[in-house]
């Protein structure tokens, strides 16, 4: 698996995206786009991007019947993205027609990544509110398995959990893992954070890079700074 970083385009807009990403004129970072910036600007942007030669993650965690999931990833796979994710509570049978969906006609298709429990939902709103009586290390470790058995490439987790999601469900299905920080910078509004060196001693595949390096005062600089650390 290519141990990468991928920096969090969280704009508003294409403008200011594109703003951010002209800094970079050496290197073309793989880049995430979310809901915000993907409900604002459309397919648009995201041909765009990939015309400008960056990598892209299009985070829009699709969860839905498995039909309507399998027609919304053959759209995406069109886009030409690299990477792209759903819930895994959408079932092992959503999961599937989810890479039926994302299978290009000559057999290739972008990865395809579950998140498993939100970093917001913890163990106490499972039980109260979704009815889920189980440790939420236990549910988290029981999705993965469940995308790995549906036939995706990975999860997004915590780099901490790395080590057991390769231990459960093994070295070749990915960790792709926010929540990191530079040792010396702010950490913002996460709570359980790791430096990319470590991220990448607990053995995650990607990270996914945000504010770090979209709020630094050298962008590039902090990117490079990751890269040096977690890819080296
Ligand atoms: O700015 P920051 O580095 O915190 O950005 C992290 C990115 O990863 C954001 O786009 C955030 O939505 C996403 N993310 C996260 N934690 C998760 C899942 C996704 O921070 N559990």
């Amino acid at each position: 698996m290519g141990k990468d970083v991928i920096i969090a385009c969280d704009f508003s807009t294409a403008e200011e995206t594109f703003k951010f990403l002209d800094n970079f004129t050496e290197e073309k970072p793989y880049v995430k786009i979310g809901m915000e910036l993907y409900y604002a600007e459309g397919p648009a942007i995201v041909k765009e991007i990939k015309k400008r030669g960056h990598k892209i993650f299009l985070d829009l965690k699709l969860h839905d019947i498995p039909n309507t999931v399998k027609k919304a990833m053959s759209v995406l796979s069109g886009l030409d993205v690299d990477m792209t994710n759903l819930h895994a509570a959408g079932t092992v049978a959503m999961m599937e027609a989810a890479i039926e969906g994302l299978t290009r006609p000559d057999g290739t298709r972008p990865l395809l990544i579950a998140v498993t429990q939100l970093t917001s939902t913890d163990e106490e709103r499972m039980k109260n509110d979704l009815l889920i009586d189980h440790k939420l290390e236990d549910v988290v470790m029981h999705y993965a398995q469940n995308a790995k058995k549906a036939g995706l490439d990975g999860v997004v987790c915590s780099p901490l959990e790395s080590p057991v999601v390769h231990e459960a469900c093994g070295e070749g299905f990915c960790t792709v893992t926010p929540g990191v920080r530079f040792a010396d910078g702010e950490k913002g509004d996460q709570v359980r954070v790791t430096t990319p060196a470590k991220a990448k001693e607990l053995g995650s595949d990607y990270i996914v890079v945000g504010r770090p390096i979209t709020q630094a005062a050298d962008p590039v600089a902090a990117y490079r700074r990751c890269m040096a650390e977690f890819v080296g």
